[in-house]
């Protein structure tokens, strides 16, 4: 439902030059250019310097390129800002956002830097219990437009272990898609760490998709294809799509408001559904290749 696609969200780290020239080339929707976990605290200055001088040349390519800063909590992310705001990233990645007021804060630093009429968009990360349960009046600060699970670090907090079916955090993930649908702001999965297990990965992309997020936050290059493929509606599911809007047309020519396709009944509300579906393929199919 995202209005930009984001299958796949990329994690660079700013302190790896060569992962940074790789990163707009690896075919993901989005990149969030890392300035915190990723990177060291002896690093940090030479990561804003890397991403700054980097972004320039990933503009124009058919992907969304955001920068992750430091914490509000930290002495970091004032500098963070001010070092990578000249590359003009296309949205500042705050982590741990737990209130609004947090999101204010850096909105703003930014508004006193920006000028007229520009207002950089802020993904929020919900990553903690605190967050999740503030998820939606963080949602509709005017600047979010997008919330990004960090599932390691609610894990974290939750004090639970990461499982396959994810069950202790389904509560926490359908909480923060319940807030972003209702703010009207995209909203993105968590990442998967264990790199050589491609069937777990895919298996949690699929759950991510039935959960209704727009996509899925990855780490490494390999986890692009599989999030871009099941983020993506399958052919049979565009074909179904095509068939529904159709049939749903022959039906208002005459005068009728819901019809039967294959068997199921069908409302203007599926034709909405299917249209999402038709429009989210259309978009993909338009990407220009990396
Ligand atoms: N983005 C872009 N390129 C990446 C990448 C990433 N996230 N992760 C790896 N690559 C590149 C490597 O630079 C390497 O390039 P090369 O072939 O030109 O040498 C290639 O992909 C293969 O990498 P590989 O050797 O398999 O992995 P690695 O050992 O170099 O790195 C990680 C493994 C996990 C350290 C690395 O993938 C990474 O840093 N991921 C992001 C972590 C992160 O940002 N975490 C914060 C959010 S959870
Ligand atoms: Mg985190």
């Amino acid at each position: 439902m995202a209005s930009t696609l984001l299958r796949s969200v990329l994690y660079v780290p700013g302190s790896n030059p060569k992962a940074l020239a790789k990163a707009p080339g690896l075919g993901a929707d989005a990149l969030i250019l890392d300035l915190e976990d990723s990177v060291a605290p002896e690093a940090k200055a030479a990561a804003r310097d890397n991403i700054r001088t980097t972004l320039p040349g990933m503009a124009g390519q058919s992907l969304h390129r955001t920068v992750r800063i430091n914490g509000v909590e930290t002495s970091l992310w004032q500098a963070d800002l001010d070092g990578v705001l000249p590359g003009n990233p296309e949205a500042i990645t705050l982590p741990k956002v737990e209130h609004p007021n947090q999101v204010e804060t850096v909105a703003t630093y930014l508004a006193a830097r920006e000028p007229e009429g520009k207002s950089l968009p802020i993904w929020a990360m919900i990553e903690s219990p605190l967050g999740v349960l503030n998820a939606f009046a963080i949602a509709t600060h005017p600047r979010v437009s997008c919330l990004v699970l960090g599932t390691s670090d609610l894990g974290k907090d939750l004090g639970v272990e990461a499982t396959p079916e994810r069950e202790a955090l389904h509560t926490a993930l359908q909480m923060t898609v319940l807030a972003a649908r209702a703010a009207k702001v995209a909203v993105v999965d968590g990442v998967f760490l264990d790199l050589k297990d491609a069937a777990g990965l895919a298996a949690q992309c699929a759950q991510g998709v039935r959960f209704g997020f727009d996509g899925k936050t990855v780490i490494h290059p390999t986890q692009v294809t599989a999030a871009n493929a099941a983020f993506l509606p399958s052919p049979e599911a565009v074909t179904r799509a095509r068939a529904l809007v159709a049939s749903w047309q022959a039906a208002r020519e005459r005068g009728e408001e819901i019809c039967v396709v294959d068997g199921r009944l069908v409302e203007r509300l599926h034709v909405v559904q299917a249209e999402r579906i038709l429009d989210l393929a259309r978009r993909a199919a338009e990407k220009k290749p990396a």
